[in-house]
């Protein structure tokens, strides 16, 4: 197969994971005789500085125009600390998520039984766990309207806004995935204090006859941030507004020892997003040590959903897989003997073709 393949490092670690993932694609791609055109655009940060667009429109284009979109990271400090930035890094990333129309991030969580130790939680509730969560992306209170401050900037207001068929389309992908997994459905919602929960709620309770094969639950949010780090093996599929699912993602990435592994799909009506669930770790910006996985295991996601080819995406599983158990890792996981970024994309390329 051909593919177009649109790549946007963004800021901070964004450029030196970005390249290992290509390395990965790359090593991939030879051995199934794939050929594949990368091109570059700015975002984020990098971006703003370029053309004073975080998101700009050439980089929508190309976007637009590729079959799958390979993200890095945004976010810079020097916004962090300025509240009054009039744009920021961030808008960007909101920017593409709302003009691609991705309404579904799907962030799988499952640990490595090589890293178990590494979890901060005990090895028997952590070992086995596999949960997927759908998070709603482009709606709720990071897009709401009215945002924004009263004139004497003395009061600040978000809205979160969310209408039914905006939950009808993510719950029926999350019902779908259920289905084809343990046929587990967790909604997680705040529907003892919001209306938007309660729409939430009602829509899914409307929709659950079309799939009585799946047992469906409803968990307030806080009750489910105490479960996961409870008893997370007890989550199949849990599908989740804008906010909740940015906040227990997080929370669910130190499951598995490191937010360093996390990959996300990000999936809706235009060409689908693939980016690691971490930040742009400004600190380690350029020096060679931040952990490429999740962003090569976002790889591993492209070909699965935006080629459908599972083969490939279990090839990079496998080499990662085996990299962990070798212990060719970055110094998140592994302090005392760390391999730099590039030295674990190298070895993850050589082991795809000298393995498969
Ligand atoms: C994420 C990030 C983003 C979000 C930020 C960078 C805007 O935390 O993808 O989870 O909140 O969605
Ligand atoms: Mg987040």
């Amino acid at each position: 197969m051909n593919f177009k393949i649109a790549v946007l490092p963004g800021d901070g670690i964004g450029p030196e994971i970005v390249e290992q993932a290509i390395k990965v694609t790359d090593a991939v791609c030879e051995k199934k005789g794939h050929s594949v055109v990368y091109t570059h655009a700015l975002t984020g940060a990098t971006a703003i500085f370029a053309t004073g667009d975080p998101y700009p429109p050439e980089t929508h284009q190309i976007c637009m125009e590729s079959d799958a979109v390979l993200f890095g990271a945004i976010g810079d400090p020097r916004f962090d600390n300025d509240p009054k930035a009039k744009v920021r890094p961030e808008k960007g990333l909101l920017a593409m998520r709302k003009q691609l129309g991705l309404y579904a991030n799907i962030r799988p969580v499952s640990t490595f039984a090589s890293l178990l130790h590494k979890s901060p939680l005990k090895q028997e509730l952590v070992e086995g766990v596999d949960f997927v969560t759908i998070r709603e992306l482009t709606g709720g209170i990071y897009f709401g309207q009215p945002q924004g401050r009263t004139e004497d900037g003395n009061t600040a207001f978000d809205s979160s806004v969310y209408h039914r068929y905006e939950i009808e389309r993510i719950a029926k992908l999350a019902f779908e995935f259920a289905m084809n997994r343990r046929k587990k459905l967790t909604m997680v919602d705040k529907a003892n204090v919001l209306a938007t929960s309660r729409l939430w709620r009602e829509t899914v309770q409307d929709m659950a006859p079309q799939y009585p094969e799946v047992e469906l639950e409803y968990m307030f949010v806080d009750n489910a941030a105490m479960q996961i780090i409870q008893w997370p093996k007890r989550f199949d599929v849990i599908v989740t507004e804008n906010m909740f699912g940015d906040i227990l993602t997080d929370e669910a990435s130190v499951i598995t020892g490191s937010l360093g592994l996390l990959p996300s799909a990000s999936i809706g009506l235009h060409t689908s997003v693939f980016e690691p669930i971490h930040g742009s770790y400004p600190q380690a910006a350029g020096k060679n040590i931040a952990n490429p996985v999740a962003t090569i295991l976002s790889a591993a996601l492209m070909f699965e959903y935006a080629f459908k080819l599972n083969d490939e995406a279990a090839m990079i599983r496998k080499a990662v897989d085996a990299s962990l158990v070798e212990g060719i890792v970055t110094e998140d996981i592994d302090k005392s003997n760390p391999s730099s970024t590039s030295a674990v994309g190298d070895w993850l390329a050589a082991y795809i073709k000298n393995n498969f």
